[in-house]
């Protein structure tokens, strides 16, 4: 699954729990060195010492991916440890506030925007130095990977999502811009689309977990309706969204650039 994985340098935003955690234990499985970045430091070292424990090689770095500094701090990190080239980025942090339009306020449309667009804005900015070489410029081969995490919110709207839907849709015109711009240094730049992944963003409301000081989830009526719709007939597993990445950051993707690949079991298509 991971060929050519061994040995690269990684960063995954939002690694400590969730799809983002699966694609950090996967891409540290087929040998690559895993920057788990996330908000929350202490899930983020318990990730990262999962792998350390599995005979992996991994760095926690605790980071919110709205503050630039902070981005620029991280990359610095992972380069002062590892060297300074680092070959595969997964923007995959995001996070809901819901909303209706009309009722949205400031605060929800600015976080929620700036988490799933502008941090991966960020991350590219401050990943830039370490992953655009002058040398890759004739490579006929790819030498760096970046993956983009959106979701069928972006595509099909919905309901209480302005914000959400309008940052995971952004992010469809930043990965071709970005395809084109960085495909003279021979890095891919793709994004994936998950419908409905079983993580805390989707797990049933009545649980009452809170994120930021907002409740999250989906009521469970809801949630059972969503997975009716589903024509793969459920909700897929992390393991089952993160595979999707690992193939995208691997040598199996080479010629693929600027693509939107839908993991959605069959919701959107
Ligand atoms: N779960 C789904 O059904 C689904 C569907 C479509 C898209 N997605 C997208 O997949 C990605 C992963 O989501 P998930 O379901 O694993 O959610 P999750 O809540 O389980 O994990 C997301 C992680 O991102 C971190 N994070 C949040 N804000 C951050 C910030 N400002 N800086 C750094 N880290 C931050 C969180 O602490 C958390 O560990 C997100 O981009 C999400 O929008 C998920």
């Amino acid at each position: 699954m991971g060929r050519g994985i061994d040995g690269k340098v990684a960063v995954v935003t939002g690694a400590g729990r969730g799809i983002g955690k699966m694609d950090a234990l996967l891409l540290a499985r087929e040998g690559a060195k895993v920057c788990v970045s996330d908000i929350d430091a202490d899930v983020a070292e318990a990730v990262a010492k999962e792998i350390n424990d599995m005979g992996g090689e991994a760095m926690a770095y605790a980071c919110d991916v709205t503050k630039f500094d902070q981005v620029k701090d991280m990359m610095k990190a992972v380069a002062d440890k590892w060297g300074d080239r680092i070959q595969i980025l997964v923007n995959n942090a995001g996070l809901t506030m819901d909303s209706l339009a009309h009722k949205m306020t400031d605060e929800e449309w600015d976080r929620v925007v700036n988490i799933n667009l502008k941090g991966p804005f960020n991350c590219v900015r401050a990943i830039a130095p370490y992953m655009l070489k002058d040398e890759y410029k004739g490579s006929t081969t790819s030498c760096g990977k970046i993956v983009n995490v959106s979701s069928i919110a972006g595509a099909m709207g919905n309901i209480g999502q302005l914000n959400y839907s309008s940052a995971k849709a952004g992010l469809f015109g930043f990965t071709k811009t970005l395809a084109r711009e960085w495909a003279r240094y021979k890095i891919n730049v793709n994004c994936v689309v998950y419908g409905a992944v079983a993580t805390r963003l989707t797990d049933e409301k009545e649980k009452g977990v809170t994120v930021e000081g907002r409740p999250i989830g989906i009521p469970k009526k809801l949630r059972d309706m969503m997975a009716a719709q589903i024509p793969w007939g459920r909700f897929a597993t992390p393991e089952e969204a993160a595979r999707p990445v690992v193939f995208l950051c691997s040598d199996d993707a080479e010629y693929i650039t600027g693509a939107i690949l839908f993991v959605t079991g069959g919701v959107y298509m």
